[in-house]
């Protein structure tokens, strides 16, 4: 049984880990809710039990000591608190883009590289991909491995949900204001512009290339994860729903893919499942794949032009398979090793 800490336990992703670690079984001794002064008096309810929201600062390990901390606060909170946790003698499964990039830092999705977790020990610190890979390479890693990816270009169209509860809510208010004809009036706060009824083709700043932070770090990130430096190009859009990212995946192989073989290895991976009856209008939607931990693929099909090119669509919901559930899957892998 392990101690568990929960850094943003108020927020989207912290609240769904709770709920994940419940339905995944971990077992859980006990939870330490983290969030700031202002959520000091809440609580949070696990397994029948009750546990009062205590701030995250400095020593609040050292006085609560735990075994595994989930860090879901934001980069500038995990780059200033994690190192607290693992001097207490936690492993940290840290959410944020901060420390991704970190060559002694494993980044792991647990159904394509479990293998990395065993680096843990060099920081402390297991890094959580950012929520779009994590989707997209549960998909390219099983197919990779039977007909050598050469090439990926991915646009995504991602929920509000990435930018958290106020992300959400912001959504929720611009559809309000729509119906109250005072949309004009209507103050995007989270997003750059209002998100209701629109496409936002921008999300994170931009870099000196004209790709924003978001799409490097689908570029940065899966090569990382795959141990591979295959050519990649992301869009990525910020839409007017509420909880799941969908991407439409274009995969171009060393070899002629076999449409066939593509369905039955999609159908054998991991935490993957095919919806894909078009006679019958049956794909994947976010509005239907919110709540649930797989990763849905449909519109699977071989390019007209060219038989080592695969396309096919593929939605997650974000705060599961694009964060709580991956980060708990990686918990459950590093269990095993220690
Ligand atoms: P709080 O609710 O006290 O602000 P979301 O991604 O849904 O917006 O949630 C962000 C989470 O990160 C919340 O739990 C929030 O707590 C927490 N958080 C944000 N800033 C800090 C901070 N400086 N210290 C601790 N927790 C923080």
């Amino acid at each position: 049984m392990k101690k568990i800490a929960i850094v943003g336990a108020t927020g989207a992703v912290g609240e769904e880990i709770l709920n994940v670690l419940d339905e995944l079984d971990f077992p859980v001794e006990s939870i330490l809710p983290l969030a700031s002064a202002k959520s000091v008096g809440m609580s949070i309810e696990f397994r029948g039990k009750t546990y009062k929201i205590q701030e995250l600062t400095e020593d609040v390990f050292r006085k609560n000591p735990v075994d595994i901390a989930f860090f879901s606060a934001g980069g500038s909170v995990s780059e200033k608190y994690a190192k607290y946790a693992v001097d207490c003698g936690a492993v940290v499964i840290d959410n944020t883009s901060h420390f991704r990039m970190d060559k002694d830092v494993p980044l792991v999705v647990p159904e394509c590289n479990s293998e990395d977790i065993k680096n843990w020990e060099k920081t402390g610190i297991i890094a959580n991909p950012n929520c779009s890979t994590i989707q997209m390479v549960h998909i390219l890693k099983p197919l990779d491995d039977v007909f050598n990816l050469k090439r990926v270009d991915v646009s995504t169209y991602q929920a509000a949900s990435g930018a958290g509860k106020e992300g959400m809510e912001e959504l929720v208010e611009g559809m309000q204001s729509f119906f109250a004809f005072k949309i004009e009036d209507f103050e995007a706060k989270t997003f750059p512009y209002t998100l209701a009824l629109n496409l936002i083709p921008q999300i994170d700043v931009f870099t000196e290339n004209g790709y924003t932070k978001e799409e490097l770090k689908m570029v940065n990130e899966t090569q990382k994860i795959l141990h591979k430096n295959i050519e990649i190009s992301a869009t990525c859009v910020r839409v007017p729903v509420l909880r799941s990212h969908s991407e439409a995946i274009t995969m171009q192989f060393e070899k002629d893919i076999d449409i066939t073989r593509v369905r039955e290895i999609l159908s054998k991976a991991q935490n993957v499942v095919i919806i894909d009856d078009i006679k019958n209008k049956k794909y994947p939607m976010p509005l239907f794949t919110s709540d649930t931990n797989e990763t849905y693929v449909g519109r699977i099909r071989c390019d007209i032009n060219r038989k080592n090119i695969l396309h096919l669509w593929c939605v997650a919901d974000q705060i599961r398979v694009g964060a709580a559930t991956n980060a708990v899957r990686i918990a459950q892998k590093w269990l095993e090793l220690v």
